[in-house]
C-alpha cells in the first residue's frame, strides 16, 4: 500500500500532507507515517517549521474504529502527538472538514492551529461511549479552560471553527486558501520567533472555577446521560487533571478511564449501533451503480399530523414541494401548523427568519390533484384507510408523470394492495415517516414486491438528502418498528389487568432507559390512534377479550391522551408531565374483575421481561421472514424510532448480551403460564441459540 503520509517541503517550511480517503481516518499506517515525517522533518537543518494537514475533503475525521478492541499496533497515538508536540520548531495544524477524536487531539499536540471557517472539530467519542483517551481531555481544558472543555467533551457535539477560535482551541481562522495560510502563519511564527507554544506544558488553572462546580456539573450530566457509563468517565479524567501533579499523571489517569470505558458493555452496545446504521444503507442487489432518479419536486397528499412534517422535510432541504388537500379549511389549518413550526424554530434562533421565509416559500398549498403531475416523488399521507388510499393512488395514476415514484406513509396496509390499484406497481414504494415527521430521525422504507429496484435506491438516497436514517423493511402488517410494537404494548396493557399500575410499568422501561414508558408513549400518539389500529383488527384478536382493554376503556370514556388532558395518566394544563390518576387505576381494577382476572403483586423484573421479550420474539420472526435485512437494523429502527436505550443497542443486542439460551428459557416460561399464543419461541432464536450465533449480526443473505 502507498505510504499514506507525504513530506512536501515550501522552501523552508516542511508540509506533512495526510492523504488517506475517504476521510483521512487514523490508521496504524496514518500513525506510522506521521512519526516518520515529522523525525524527518524535525531534524532537517534546512527545516525551519512544520505545518501539518490534510488532502481530500476533510482533516482526519477520527480514529479507525475498526482498529478498536483489537491489540494496537505501534505506534501509538499518545507518542506520536508527544513526538509532535515535543518537535523542536513551531508545528502548525491546517484545519479543514472536520478534526474529530484523535484527529483534534493531532490538533491540539501542535504548536499552533488554524482552520477554514466551515472547518468543525470536537470529541465524538463520548457517543461511542469512550473518552478522548490520546491526551484530549488534558490539552483541550490548558487552552479553554475547564468548564468550556468539559461541555465540548462530555456533549461530543461537534464545535464550528470560529466558535473554537473564541474558546481558545484554535489561533486563527483563514478566510482564503488554507494551505497557504497556514505556510504564512508557520513562517510569521519563525518570523517573530515566538516561543513553542506546547498546550502539555501549560498550566492547568482550577482556580476559577465556582465552588462546587464539579459536583454541579456531574449532576446535570448525570440527569441528562441516564444510565450511560462515558460521560461520568469524561469527566473524571478532566477532574483528574486537575488533581494531577503533572501532565502526564493527568494523562494515565485519562488512559485508565478510557480502558476502563472501552471494556464497557455501554460501549459495545454504541459501537456495535454505530456501524449498524451505516449497514442500513447497504442492500443487496443495489450498489453504486444502480441507476436513481432525480428528484428536483415533491409533493404529498394530506396537510394532517403526519403531511406537514413530510413536506417540512423537503421544503428543510430546498426541494420545493406541493400540498394538496381535500378542502380549504383543511388545508389552511395544515399550512398554519407548519407555518407555526417554522416561526417556532426562527424564535428559539435554529433558523434564521429568512430561512424560515424562504422554507415557507418553498411549500406550495393546492386543492387540485393534478397539481402534482410534474412532481418527482409524491408521497399520500391521508387516513390511515385502504378504500381512501386506494382512490387516491388511482387518481395519482391517472396524473402523475411517468417515471414519478409514488410512496405511501401507510402506518400498517399493504402496499402492495395499494401498488395494485395502480398500472406501475414498480413504481409504487413505502416511505413511513414518524411522528413527528420533520424531527423523527427514522424513515423505514417498504419494499413492495414489484417496486422497482432504482426506486428503492432513490428512496434510500433521498433519506439522506433529507437528514433521515432509512432502513429497508418487507411489507407485513405493521413493518418493522410498528410489528413490534405490537406485542410491547400488549404486554404492558396486560401486566395493568394483572396488578400493576401505568405509572409503575412506564418507571420500569424508564429506569431501563426509555425516554418514556409505553403508557406515556401511547398517551402522546393519542388513545384513539392506538384504538384504530386495534379496531382493524379486531375479527383477529377477539379470541383474546383482554387484549388491549385498558386501552379500549381509556377511548370510549374520551381519555383519548395528553390532547384531551386525560388518557393512562391526567395532565394538568400546560404541563406535559404524567400524573398518576386514581380513575384510571380503579377503572383497570374493574376491567380485571370484568374479565376475571386475579390481580397480583408483580415485580420489576417481570414487567421489564414481559415487555421486552415479544419485542425480541417478533424481532427474530420478522429477520427469519426476510423482513428486515439484518439484526442491526431492527435495532436502529428501535433505536431511532421508538427510543430503545442505544447504549442497550436494540432489542436485537440487548437478547444478545443477556444470551439467546436464556432468553429462550425466559420465553419458555411464559409459554408454560399463558401458553402457546403470545409465547411460542421463533424459531431463529431456538436456532441461533443452539448454535451459539447472535440476533444482531443475524443476515439472511450477506452480500
Ligand atoms: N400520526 C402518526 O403518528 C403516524 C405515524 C406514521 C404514519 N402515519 C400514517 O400517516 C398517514 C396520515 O396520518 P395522520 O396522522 O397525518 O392523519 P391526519 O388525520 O392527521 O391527516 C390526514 C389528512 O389527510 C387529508 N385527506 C384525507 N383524504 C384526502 C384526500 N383524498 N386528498 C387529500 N387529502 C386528504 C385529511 O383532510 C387530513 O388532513 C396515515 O396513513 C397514518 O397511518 C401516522
Amino acid at each position: 500500500m502507498n505510504n499514506p503520509v507525504r513530506l512536501e517541503k515550501d522552501t523552508e517550511v516542511a508540509v506533512i500532507i495526510i492523504d488517506n480517503p475517504p476521510v483521512n481516518a487514523l490508521s496504524q499506517a496514518v500513525r506510522a507515517g506521521i512519526l516518520e515525517a515529522i523525525e524527518a522533518a524535525d531534524s532537517d537543518p534546512e527545516v525551519a517549521a512544520i505545518v501539518l494537514r490534510c488532502a481530500g475533503r476533510t482533516f482526519i475525521a477520527g480514529a479507525d474504529i475498526r482498529e478498536f478492541g483489537k491489540p494496537l499496533a505501534a505506534p501509538d497515538l499518545v507518542s506520536v502527538i508527544a513526538r509532535i508536540e515535543g518537535a523542536s520548531k513551531p508545528v502548525v495544524a491546517a484545519i479543514h472538514g472536520t478534526a474529530l477524536g484523535g484527529g483534534f487531539e493531532i490538533t491540539l499536540g501542535c504548536h499552533y492551529r488554524c482552520a477554514s471557517p466551515a472547518a468543525r472539530v470536537g470529541f465524538p467519542e463520548v457517543k461511542l461511549g469512550i473518552l478522548p483517551g490520546a491526551g484530549g481531555t488534558q490539552r483541550l481544558p490548558r487552552l479553554t479552560g475547564i468548564g468550556t472543555a468539559l461541555e465540548v467533551i462530555v456533549s461530543g457535539d461537534p464545535v464550528p471553527a470560529p466558535r473554537a477560535c473564541e474558546m481558545g482551541a484554535i489561533d486563527e481562522i483563514i478566510d482564503g486558501d488554507l494551505a497557504t495560510g497556514a505556510i504564512a502563519a508557520a513562517r510569521r511564527l519563525v518570523a517573530e520567533k515566538t516561543p513553542l507554544r506546547r498546550t502539555g506544558e501549560l498550566p492547568l488553572d482550577g482556580s476559577a472555577l465556582p465552588d462546587g462546580f464539579f459536583a454541579s456539573f456531574r449532576a446535570r450530566i448525570a440527569a441528562r446521560t441516564r444510565g450511560q457509563f462515558a460521560p461520568e468517565r469524561c469527566i473524571r479524567a478532566v477532574e483528574g487533571g486537575l488533581a494531577a501533579s503533572s501532565f502526564e499523571e493527568g494523562r494515565r489517569n485519562e488512559r485508565a478511564l478510557f480502558e476502563e470505558c472501552l471494556k464497557s458493555p455501554e460501549s459495545a452496545a454504541l459501537r456495535t449501533m454505530f456501524f449498524a446504521e451505516r449497514q442500513c444503507a447497504r442492500i443487496p442487489g443495489i450498489d453504486r451503480d444502480t441507476a436513481k432518479r432525480d428528484i428536483g419536486t415533491a409533493a404529498v397528499i394530506g396537510a394532517g399530523t403526519m403531511g406537514g412534517g413530510i413536506a417540512m422535510n423537503f421544503a428543510n432541504a430546498g426541494i420545493p414541494v406541493t400540498v394538496v388537500e381535500r378542502d380549504r379549511e383543511a388545508l389552511d389549518r395544515g399550512l398554519a401548523v407548519i407555518r407555526g413550526n417554522y416561526e417556532r424554530s426562527a424564535k428559539r434562533g435554529r433558523i434564521t427568519e429568512a430561512e424560515a421565509t424562504a422554507r415557507m416559500a418553498l411549500i406550495h398549498p393546492a386543492l387540485d390533484m393534478a397539481q402534482v403531475a410534474g412532481a418527482d416523488i409524491i408521497i399520500e399521507a391521508v387516513f390511515e384507510n385502504m378504500a381512501i388510499k386506494k382512490q387516491v393512488f388511482a387518481a395519482l395514476d391517472k396524473v402523475a408523470r411517468a417515471g414519478a415514484i409514488l410512496a405511501t406513509n401507510t402506518s400498517t396496509l399493504d402496499v402492495d394492495e395499494i401498488a395494485a390499484t395502480t398500472a406501475r406497481p414498480g413504481d409504487v414504494i413505502g416511505t413511513h415517516f414518524f411522528s413527528p415527521a420533520n424531527v423523527m430521525r427514522l424513515l423505514e422504507v417498504v419494499r413492495g414486491r414489484k417496486t422497482e429496484k432504482e426506486v428503492i435506491a432513490t428512496a434510500m438516497g433521498l433519506a439522506k438528502k433529507i437528514g433521515k436514517t432509512a432502513v429497508l423493511s418487507g411489507v407485513c402488517y405493521g413493518f418493522i418498528g410498528n410489528r413490534m410494537l405490537e406485542g410491547y404494548l400488549r404486554e404492558a396493557n396486560l401486566l395493568l389487568l394483572e396488578g400493576a399500575t401505568p405509572s409503575r410499568v412506564d418507571k420500569v422501561l424508564y429506569d431501563f432507559g426509555f425516554p418514556m414508558g409505553p403508557f406515556a408513549m401511547s398517551d402522546l400518539a393519542g388513545i384513539d390512534v392506538g384504538y384504530l389500529v386495534r379496531q382493524e383488527r379486531r375479527p383477529l384478536i377477539e379470541v383474546d377479550k383482554t387484549y388491549g382493554a385498558p386501552g379500549d376503556a381509556l377511548y370510549r370514556m374520551g381519555r383519548l391522551g395528553l390532547k384531551t388532558g386525560a388518557g393512562y395518566f391526567r395532565y394538568d394544563k400546560d404541563n406535559r408531565t404524567p400524573q398518576p390518576d386514581p380513575v384510571v387505576e380503579a377503572l383497570i381494577v374493574d376491567e380485571a374483575k370484568r374479565l376475571a382476572i386475579t390481580r397480583r403483586d408483580i415485580d420489576d423484573g417481570e414487567i421489564l421481561e414481559r415487555c421486552l421479550l415479544p419485542l425480541v420474539n417478533e424481532g427474530a420472526l420478522i429477520l427469519d421472514e426476510g423482513i428486515a435485512l439484518r439484526g442491526g437494523d431492527i435495532d436502529v429502527v428501535w433505536n431511532y424510532g421508538y427510543g430503545f436505550p442505544r447504549y442497550r443497542g436494540g432489542p436485537m443486542f440487548w437478547a444478545d448480551a443477556t444470551g439467546l439460551a436464556d432468553i429462550l428459557a425466559r420465553i419458555e416460561k411464559y409459554r408454560a403460564r399463558f401458553g402457546d399464543r403470545h409465547w411460542t419461541p421463533a424459531p431463529l432464536i431456538e436456532r441461533l441459540a443452539a448454535s451459539g450465533g447472535r440476533l444482531s449480526d443475524y443476515q439472511e443473505n450477506p452480500s
